[in-house]
């Protein structure tokens, strides 16, 4: 399996302070049968060295030099890059695409999409760059309002799914919309957002159990492979199905908040 999405470098945002700690969530992951990941540092968010660009290369650099030993697993440099009006020039000064693919990840506020965001990815599709939605089902506006991440996606763009989201483990609500958004094919592919050993863990194959009974083991089995490796190979990712927009009753997809979500 590969994870696009794993906060691994050390002492740079919320994710590992130290090197054991990365070598544990390594460990996790390779007896998970996790075979790759991508790393993903947060950028314009709690960056510990406020976004530095040479603190944050030198920090790949010696992640890579580390891991050269890691025979279990391969990994890749990525970023999850918080909105922002200049992403595209961040996205290019910093390099912070998917394995330097077209493809990047874009974080949202939990409680916003804010205005604007439309004409942001337009630019940025016009610009060669896909942006990747980072779990839509974490944030409340696409929960509430699913219709405005359908049609984010008809408009080329993609969206990943959280692993602990589909186990339950950031609540019922969060578990639902990630069902919804799984269901109506609004997210293509499934990744831990792991930050640590303990909490947030580099585990898949939990997740995977649970959307193979969403939409089948081979499904499944694809969001895990074939369409991220697609992402780091830069190629078009294969079809799994068209986004369906979710029926407009209230009822559907409006849900209590959820005092654990
Ligand atoms: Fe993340």
């Amino acid at each position: 399996m590969i994870d696009l999405h794993c906060h691994l470098l050390p002492d740079w945002d919320d994710g590992p302070d130290s090197w054991e700690e990365v070598d544990r969530m390594i460990d996790l992951a390779a007896r998970d049968g996790i075979e790759a990941i991508c790393v993903t540092p947060h950028y314009l968010r709690l960056s510990r060295h406020n976004d530095n660009p040479d603190i944050l290369r030198s920090k790949f650099e010696e992640f890579f030099e580390r891991c050269k030993k890691e025979k279990r697993l391969s990994f890749y440099r990525g970023a999850e890059v918080f909105i922002h009006p200049e992403v595209i020039d961040y996205i290019r000064r910093e390099k912070l695409s998917l394995n330097g693919s077209e493809y990047v990840f874009i974080e949202f506020p939990s409680d916003q999409v804010p205005e604007g965001t439309k004409e942001l990815f337009y630019r940025m599709m016009l610009a060669g760059l896909t942006p990747v939605i980072s779990h839509p089902e974490r944030n409340d506006v696409f929960g509430n309002r699913p219709e405005l991440l359908y049609d984010l996606i008809c408009r080329g763009c993609l969206a990943q799914v959280t692993a602990m989201s589909l186990t339950g483990e950031f609540g019922r609500t969060v578990l639902k919309r990630a069902e919804l958004f799984v269901k109506n094919n609004l997210v293509q592919f499934l990744a831990t957002d792991a930050h640590d050993s303990e909490k947030r863990k580099p585990i898949l194959s939990k997740a995977v159990k649970a959307l193979s009974d969403l939409v089948g083991q081979e499904k499944a089995e694809a969001m895990v492979n074939d369409i991220p490796q697609a992402i780091l190979n830069n190629e078009v990712i294969p079809d799994w199905g068209s986004p369906l927009k979710p029926e407009k009753t209230r009822k559907k997809y409006l849900f209590l908040k959820d005092k654990n979500a």
